[in-house]
């Protein structure tokens, strides 16, 4: 059986990954961190929160990394983990640096001392290209960050090869183009716009307030972008691959579209406010994803109008949930029952707790247990 380890298993990608992996008969771990309301209710949503098992772990804190690929011992690790808010990387350059550009070298320092057996995915991104003149955007494009979200993952992209190309090992960049879904978080646009939409359509909210809407994107669906994620880690030498759908909308346009879909003219509802635009802005981004279909077989399967329409339909569910006294699935209970959760602990011994779940090869390295296998519940 195949382990994989997937960083931010708690955000938007990280459960729709593992529920792929699972699919393909994996063993998957996943790293959540210590937060006061812990929010598993993605995992949850998709039904797979108790076929995984979690591990506390932080990108800024080598210990518990190091301690995660000792007790997982994966043969993939999906580095998801990130400060991924553009704008809140404006207001956090330095933690975003920390975890966004050196949160991957300490994974690749870790594979490089520990195991250099184990594949490596970092989270690339679109972003990298930024104030790129070319469009659309492909592998060769030069990379222009505008963002200290971009610059920090332009580092991490760059060590993920030099990693590569240095020590033999094998890792991958996924270059993906902005990918959304009912799971994305509520301050990226297109869920700001897909939530605020299905309020104003019951009646629980006037106006959407966005910054700049000339801004373009190219939009997927997450659960289509994952499969890639999947899919370079299986090819036959590691390599880089933009992944997008290769068409690209406006803020605007996103927001007319969502808007159509519950029968609302937008243009009643939809106000620009220059308090939301950023200090440097990205304008517009279309990925050319023609290398992951000729070397991997890969296409986007749902575009802009489906992916739209999926979206607001959602959150019009949650919504008449709500107003009919429903809770949200975000108020989900810390720590369901059942949970398979490793957390540290003093007292026990290493290599008999890795051994039960599996980690036989690396927990015989270690003398002392700091590990601690934990069924709550
Ligand atoms: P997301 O929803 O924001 O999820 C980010 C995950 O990282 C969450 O699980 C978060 O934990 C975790 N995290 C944040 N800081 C951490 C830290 N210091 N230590 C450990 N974990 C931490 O992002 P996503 O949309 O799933 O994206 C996944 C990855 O792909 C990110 O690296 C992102 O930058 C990159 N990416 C995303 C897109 C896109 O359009 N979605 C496109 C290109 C690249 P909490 O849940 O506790 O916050
Ligand atoms: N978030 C947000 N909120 N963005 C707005 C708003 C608003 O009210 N109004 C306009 N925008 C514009 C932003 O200025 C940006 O140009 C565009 O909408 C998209 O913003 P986000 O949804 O926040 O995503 P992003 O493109 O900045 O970043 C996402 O995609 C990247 C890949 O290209 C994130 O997922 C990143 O982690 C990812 O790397």
């Amino acid at each position: 059986m195949k382990r994989a380890l997937i960083t931010g298993i708690t955000g938007q990608d990280g459960p729709y990954l593992a529920r792929l992996l699972l699919s393909k008969g994996y063993k998957v771990y996943g790293t959540y961190r210590r937060t006061s309301s812990p929010n598993f209710w993605r995992l949850q949503h998709l039904g797979i929160l108790k076929k995984i098992t979690l591990i506390p772990a932080d990108l800024s804190d080598m210990s518990s990394l190091l301690e995660a690929v000792t007790v997982s011992n994966p043969d993939e690790i999906y580095n998801l983990a990130a400060q991924s808010f553009v704008g809140a990387s404006f207001d956090q350059p330095l933690h975003t640096t920390e975890i966004d550009a050196s949160g991957a070298t300490r994974f690749l320092e870790i594979i490089r001392h520990l195991n250099k057996n184990i594949k490596f995915y970092q989270a690339s991104t679109s972003e990298l290209f930024g104030g790129a003149k070319e469009c659309p955007q492909d592998e060769r494009t030069p990379m222009m960050p505008n963002s200290p979200y971009a610059a920090a993952k332009l580092h991490a992209y760059h060590m993920t090869k030099i990693y590569r190309h240095s020590y033999g090992i094998f890792t991958c960049n996924g270059i993906l183009f902005n990918h959304e879904s009912p799971l994305r978080g509520l301050e990226f646009v297109t869920r700001k716009i897909t939530n605020s939409v299905a309020k104003i359509k019951l009646g629980l909210q006037k106006e959407l307030v966005l910054g700049n809407l000339d801004a373009k994107r190219d939009w997927g669906y997450a659960g289509d972008f994952v499969k890639m994620m999947w899919m370079m880690m299986q090819h036959d030498k590691p390599d880089d691959f933009v992944i997008a759908t290769g068409e690209t909308y406006s803020v605007g346009e996103f927001a007319e579209e969502a808007f159509k879909v519950v029968g609302l003219d937008w243009k009643k509802y939809v106000k620009s406010d220059q308090k939301l635009h950023r200090p440097m802005e990205v304008h517009q981004l279309c990925g050319d994803a023609r290398k992951a279909r000729d070397v991997l077989g890969w296409e986007a399967e749902i575009k802009f109008k489906e992916l739209v329409k999926m979206m607001v339909e959602s959150d019009l569910r949650l919504w008449k949930k709500f107003t009919s006294g429903e809770n949200f699935p975000w108020d989900a209970p810390s720590f369901p029952h059942g949970m398979d959760v490793i957390a540290r602990n003093v007292t026990r011994d290493a290599k008999r707790e890795a051994a039960a779940i599996g980690g036989k090869k690396l927990a015989g390295k270690k003398k002392k247990s700091t590990w601690k296998k934990l069924l709550k519940g």
